[in-house]
């Protein structure tokens, strides 16, 4: 059986990216950034998913005005890297699993979830920084550690999915998961976030009291994020800190009780609060799970905190 063994939440601000391609990660300012996932590096090398599953959204890159899934399902045996106006990130294409994600597909749908199937899709920044950030940085010709599944998430033009919606999708990821015969070890990526505005009067809000207090419910009692309404995110988050709903799909996978095993929160990359979490399901026991002990406690807790706070929503 497969089985869900982690989940990772993370920003994927562009920029990052951009730092990284253009070889400016020892600059001060990117390695405060970089310095937050050397950690989850080693627990990602550590754990060795054999499948990642990652949630994300698309900006424009594969889907458009014309066309806006709320929840799309990446089952194409590759994905390439998008070109988002200056070429396509210099990364390897990501290869994809089409048997695991059909049968996600399958699963989901049948459980009443109308997701879009896409057998044919390019992946930009939203899902490509967050590989970076947890697997390092892999050249153009090399290969990322793990074949990947991605699940866009429309949180780019209203009305984007509910924060409930969300978590009850993640559930219904994690049941499709584990009625699958393979024994795969499979880790379940959250990404976007956490509070930022790009455009607008409150361009660069960052409300760093919200966003502690999302990852601390996150990880103890997510049950108090999923019935935020959409105009809180608006209002405290700012305009683009709806794509925190996308953690809420990475926590309805994993199981009611997990360990947080790591946390990073910086101020600010580009316009954003970059926010880190790792996750990891107690019962990591079984063929399925691997017979390592589990990372909680090997990892800082928390590995560096808000040093800047800029509260400015309001
Ligand atoms: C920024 C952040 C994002 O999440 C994004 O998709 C684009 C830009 C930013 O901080 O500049
Ligand atoms: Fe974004």
């Amino acid at each position: 059986m497969a089985r869900i063994i982690a989940g990772v939440g993370s920003s994927h601000v562009p920029a990052i990216g951009a730092a990284l391609d253009n070889g400016k990660t020892e600059e001060p300012y990117w390695k405060r950034v970089f310095s937050g996932f050397v950690k989850s590096q080693e627990w990602m090398r550590e754990t060795k998913p054999d499948v990642a599953i990652i949630v994300y959204n698309d900006h424009a890159s594969a889907f458009s005005v014309d066309l806006i899934p709320t929840f799309a399902l990446g089952c194409a045996a590759e994905f390439p890297p998008a070109d988002e106006g200056w070429g396509p990130r210099p990364v390897p294409v990501v290869k994809g699993n089409p048997a695991l994600a059909s049968h996600i597909a399958q699963s989901v749908i049948l459980d009443e979830f109308d997701l879009t199937i896409c057998n044919k899709m390019e992946v930009d920044h939203g899902m490509t920084v967050p590989m970076n950030l947890l697997f390092g940085k892999v050249d153009k010709n090399g290969h990322w550690p793990c074949p990947v599944i991605p699940l866009a998430v429309n949180v780019v033009m209203y009305p984007p999915p509910t924060g409930h919606r969300c978590y009850m999708l993640g559930r219904a990821i994690k049941k499709a998961v584990e009625s699958y015969p393979d024994d795969l070890r499979v880790v379940i990526f959250g990404t976007g976030g956490l509070s930022h505005q790009i455009s607008g009067p409150r361009a660069g809000l960052i409300n760093s009291k919200w966003d502690k207090n999302f990852l601390d419910n996150l990880s103890k009692d997510p049950q108090k994020l999923v019935k935020i309404p959409h105009i809180d995110y608006m209002r405290e988050a700012g305009a683009e800190g709806i794509e925190m709903v996308m953690w809420l799909i990475m926590r309805g996978a994993l199981d009611d009780k997990v360990d947080e095993v790591y946390r990073f929160y910086t101020v600010p990359a580009s316009n954003t609060a970059v926010g880190h979490i790792i996750l990891e399901n107690r019962a990591r026991g079984g063929k399925a799970a691997g017979k390592r002990k589990p990372a909680a406690g090997k990892l800082k807790r928390a590995a560096a905190s808000a040093k800047v706070h800029r509260v400015r929503s309001r």
